[in-house]
């Protein structure tokens, strides 16, 4: 299968750079990341491309959500140790360097890693539920853990196997002083272990196509919130690394760097003493995954920008490690809304990732200002994470409140430092948060739907090629959190895909230039209220036909996938802009339109 892919790639990357030119915007010689601005720009979603898009999932191609090697050593996780911290503590910044009385041993990192991707329970509907949410319930991403000796488990690089709540030994000994040098950070050294997350973008590729590398970055990002709670309910410390010398590393986790990638390293634990460096030649694993499927399917344009995105050497990561974002919060708007503390909880971390599973229907019922706050704020609270050293966050939060008590419906930035909201635009926006949101009637009936944008622009001045990796990444953590918080005071969320171009449209002049990343719709979950439990489409539109008020067809089921639709009939006006003005892929070969999500 792999020489197979690599023919794939290459024939890939000759076919991008043959054409790929002539489909570029107008590029500049001062252009700071030309890979990374077209990537964004041929996976736009538009109401014209999701409209005229044909594609069909095939089913008996659909990869494996489970990854084994044949002939390694397995190492069974003992049963996980509760951690009571209650979550809305949990979500708050990890102190990054704090020595901690906790010491690592095989019963806390099997903890860890069951909050983080473990199976919680299974799906009524079939298939597992695993800690984190996952777009289309694909599950892109992988966990390999580089330890030193802990107790009970002997140095070496693992997999980590949900389905059996178990270690793969990969390699034996201690690579710890490989994956610092990989890493360029001495404290990996100390670490008694660090978690690698990498991305199959096959997984999700089979569904979303090229957009599917955002995806493995949303889903992952989401994985490292888990892991940074995890650690800080156990009183460990932790550190997200986002820059790394991304070949070396992935050959230590036995990933090829095209077809599954690293994404973040995550330092955990109390530093105790430097493995000695010494030569180590980070050869072949000796053990080989299964298969992800019967024909793999190379996506160009994903490959092409995770190969610009590469950093080469200690000095690249240095780099990024150094970058400041200049000055760049959008301006202000005319009037603020305070915001109260945020809504308290109890609820353990253990006790919510057990009960987390996305929303798949809202009631149109208010929440408080308090767990609007406690969603919405404790997120952006910071993330202890190599690329936030010169900044607290890469992205805005903007937010469509729906229905939340003493909070009047309209759509808001939210404003870190002040505590505040500041209204963008005035009004009910429940059928235009539905047309943002790929016309899904989650967005329409959750209470608030939480947008997070960032300024790429001056995110690729800062960090070049690999600062729209970091900013998808951290948008994947604040929606991770965003989940646990919902879920901490007993509400609901779902992330949710959107049409790009018109979510910057919607949120103009404010939010001019900024581009959406990722959406969380926030609310009250209909299972909540016995009897208007909608089981299918037809009961879903009874239901909203008692209620009074025209469903929007929902285009999403993460099972079945899209659902051709009339959304572009809903597309709701605003700022003078209809659906006749939305702009599609800009050069002249058109991006094939994707499906929902
Ligand atoms: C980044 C991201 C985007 C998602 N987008 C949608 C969406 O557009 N519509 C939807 O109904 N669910 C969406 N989901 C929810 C997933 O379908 C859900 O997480 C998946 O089916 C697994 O189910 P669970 O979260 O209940 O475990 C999204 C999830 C993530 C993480």
């Amino acid at each position: 299968m792999k020489g197979g892919r690599s023919a794939h790639a290459l024939l890939a990357s000759v076919l991008w750079t043959v054409l790929g030119a002539g489909c570029r915007g107008p590029a500049t010689p001062t252009d700071p990341a030309p890979a990374a601005r077209r990537y964004r720009d041929v996976t736009k979603h538009t109401p014209a491309s999701v409209r005229a898009d044909q594609f069909r999932l095939d089913w008996s191609n659909k990869p494996a959500l489970y990854r084994s090697y044949a002939g390694a050593e397995t190492v069974a996780l003992p049963a996980t140790r509760i951690l009571t911290q209650p979550t809305v503590d949990a979500i708050a910044p990890v102190p990054a360097a704090a020595t901690s009385a906790a010491a690592l041993d095989l019963d806390l990192l099997g903890t860890l890693l069951f909050l983080t991707g473990g199976v919680t329970r299974a799906r009524p509907s079939g298939g597992d539920i695993r800690a984190t949410a996952a777009a289309g319930a694909l599950y892109p991403n992988e966990l390999y853990v580089v330890t030193g000796n802990l107790p009970a488990l002997a140095a070496g690089v693992y997999h980590y196997e949900p389905q059996e709540q178990r270690l793969s030994r990969l390699r034996d000994g201690d690579w710890r002083s490989v994956l610092a040098e990989a890493a360029d950070d001495p404290d990996v050294r100390r670490a008694p272990a660090t978690v690698v997350v990498t991305g199959i973008l096959w997984r999700s590729a089979w569904k979303y196509r090229e957009r599917a590398y955002r995806h493995l970055h949303w889903d992952g990002g989401m994985m490292v919130a888990h892991l940074l709670a995890a650690a800080h309910a156990a009183d460990l410390p932790a550190a997200v690394l986002g820059a790394f010398i991304d070949e070396r590393v992935d050959r230590l986790v036995g990933a090829d760097g095209i077809h599954e990638a690293t994404l973040a390293l995550v330092r955990i634990g109390a530093p105790g003493p430097a493995v000695a460096s010494k030569a180590m030649e980070i050869g072949p694993l000796a053990f080989a995954a299964g298969r992800l499927s019967r024909q793999p399917i190379d996506y160009p344009e994903a490959l092409r920008y995770h190969a610009a995105s590469k950093l080469e050497s200690a000095k690249a990561v240095q780099r990024i490690r150094a970058a400041r974002l200049e000055e760049g919060v959008p301006a202000g708007a005319l009037t603020s809304v305070a915001l109260p503390a945020p809504a308290r909880s109890e609820a353990s971390l253990d006790a919510v990732v057990r009960r987390r599973s996305s929303t798949r229907r809202f009631v149109q019922r208010p929440i408080t200002a308090a767990e609007l706050v406690t969603v919405l704020a404790l997120p952006a609270r910071g993330t202890p994470a190599d690329f936030l050293r010169g900044q607290p966050t890469l992205l805005e939060t903007y937010v469509i409140v729906n229905a939340v008590e003493g909070v009047p419906t309209g759509a808001y930035h939210y404003r870190r430092d002040a505590q505040q909201l500041e209204i963008v635009r005035q009004g009910s926006f429940r059928d235009t948060v539905g047309f943002l949101c790929l016309g899904q009637a989650l967005a329409q009936d959750a209470s608030a739907v939480l947008f997070y944008l960032a300024d790429l622009a001056h995110i690729r001045r800062a960090f070049s090629e690999r600062g729209d990796r970091l900013a998808e990444l951290e948008a994947g953590l604040l929606a991770g959190k965003a989940y646990l918080a919902a879920y901490a005071v007993g509400r609901g969320a779902t992330g949710l895909t959107f049409y790009d171009d018109e979510v910057t449209r919607f949120f103009s002049p404010h939010a001019e230039g900024w581009a959406p990343l990722l959406v969380v719709a926030v609310g009250v979950p209909a299972r909540r209220h016995a009897g208007t439990i909608p089981q299918s489409l037809t009961s879903r539109r009874r239901l909203a036909a008692a209620r009074g008020h025209r469903p929007i067809a929902p285009r999403f089921d993460p099972d079945i996938g899209a659902r051709p639709g009339a959304v572009a009939a809903r597309a709701p006006r605003f700022a003078g802009v209809g659906v006749r003005d939305v702009c599609c892929v800009r050069g002249p070969q058109r991006r094939a339109p994707e499906d929902a999500s």
